[in-house]
């Protein structure tokens, strides 16, 4: 796996935590913050933005990673989500965002997440996250 220092890995979920701030989550009360760290040292981040229909809902992963590209920004280093209660583990990506988190970073880029109760980090590479992810190759007939 690329490295992520436990100091920085730190720094981002604090980033991603002040990021669940801005979380839009009425509907499940679940806010959800991500923290994306660019090769240059910037960090962009991003919330859960949730809609009344459910199924639209964009979640923190995704919203940062949104962010950043749509501001020209690529380059990514590593990532970092963070939730405040969860009665078991640690919050880890949804399927959805694996697959866009795969879109746009290294295979062995570091995704950091914690146990909101023990505060112990968890960091797992991309591809461990995402064993045969989905790619695009269009046959050229
Ligand atoms: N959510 C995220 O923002 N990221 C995840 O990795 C999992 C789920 C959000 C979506 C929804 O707003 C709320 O958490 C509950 O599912």
């Amino acid at each position: 796996m690329n490295t992520i220092s436990s100091e920085q890995a730190t720094l981002l979920l604090a980033e991603a935590e002040k990021a669940s701030e801005n979380a839009y989550a009425p509907y499940s009360h679940f806010p959800v913050g991500a923290a994306l760290l660019l090769n240059t040292g910037e960090i962009v981040s991003g919330a859960n933005v949730e809609n009344a229909s459910f199924g639209l809902t964009l979640c923190a992963e995704r919203s940062a990673v949104v962010k950043a590209i749509t501001a020209g920004k690529k380059d990514f280093h590593a990532i970092a989500v963070w939730a405040k209660q969860r009665p078991f583990g640690a919050i880890t990506p949804c399927g959805a965002c694996r697959q866009v988190l795969a879109e746009f970073f290294e295979k062995d880029a570091p995704v950091v997440m914690t146990d909101p109760e023990t505060g112990k980090l968890r960091i797992l590479s991309v591809e461990a996250l995402l064993p045969y992810g989905f790619e695009f190759s269009a046959s050229v007939e």
